[in-house]
């Protein structure tokens, strides 16, 4: 594609109430972990995101009319569980089924370990996983944001001594949106650490 886009290359639109738009995407896929009367939910969720580093805290965007937003309003914790792009055809299934009808992880045959610190199930196939407490939910439109204080995290042992994902080990799912999926392409990796910052005052990282 090129890189230089001419006004008249490009179609403007005006979005259409009630009609999803994808070409923001790929997004990475986390998988939400909940537990409610009893029973664990899992649903993917592709807005998902850091929202403070200190204190560390991560929202999930969910839609009020997905039965994860019921289980995630009444309780005080969730999980957010990261999968490898071979987890692909279980993230559809989990993301094309509702926990109100069956339970994913008998029917998908989902392992898990309740969370240490926060009641909520961590996916023993995540590579890495955040048990939270949740904080805050804002609503906005027909979603709501859950913010989660983490807690607890779980790294694969093979990751967890660098401080970002080592993509020889993992592949991280990408979701493109429609039931399609993606991932990294390990050749496009580039590392700029060791050039210069352009900020005026010392600032280190
Ligand atoms: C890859 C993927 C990403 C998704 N991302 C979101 C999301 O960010 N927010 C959301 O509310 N639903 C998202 N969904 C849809 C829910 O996962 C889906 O509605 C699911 O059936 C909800 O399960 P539940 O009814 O048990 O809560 C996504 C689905 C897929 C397959």
């Amino acid at each position: 594609m090129d890189d230089k886009k001419p006004a008249e290359d490009r179609d403007l639109v005006e979005p259409v109430e009630g009609e999803k738009y994808f070409h923001y995407y790929p997004q990475l896929v986390a998988v939400i972990g909940v537990m409610h009367n009893g029973k664990t939910n899992f649903a993917p969720c592709a807005w998902s995101t850091g929202l403070s580093y200190n204190p560390f805290l991560f929202g999930v965007s969910v839609g009020k009319d997905r039965f994860t937003h019921g289980v995630l309003t009444e309780s005080d914790a969730f999980t957010v569980n990261f999968l490898d792009f071979h987890h692909f055809r279980l993230v559809r299934s989990l993301g094309r089924s509702s926990g109100a009808e069956i339970d994913k992880a008998k029917e998908f045959n989902v392992s898990y370990a309740m969370g240490k610190k926060a009641a909520a199930p961590v996916m023993d196939a995540a590579y890495y996983a955040l048990e939270c407490r949740k904080q805050e939910a804002h609503c906005f439109g027909d979603h709501t944001l859950f913010v989660g204080a983490v807690v607890l995290m779980h790294v694969s042992r093979s990751l967890a001594q660098a401080p970002i994902l080592n993509t020889e080990l993992v592949s991280p799912l990408l979701y493109l949106g429609v039931d399609h999926y993606i991932t990294t392409d390990k050749a496009s990796r580039a590392c700029l650490k060791d050039l210069p910052f352009h900020y005026k005052r010392d600032k280190r990282r």
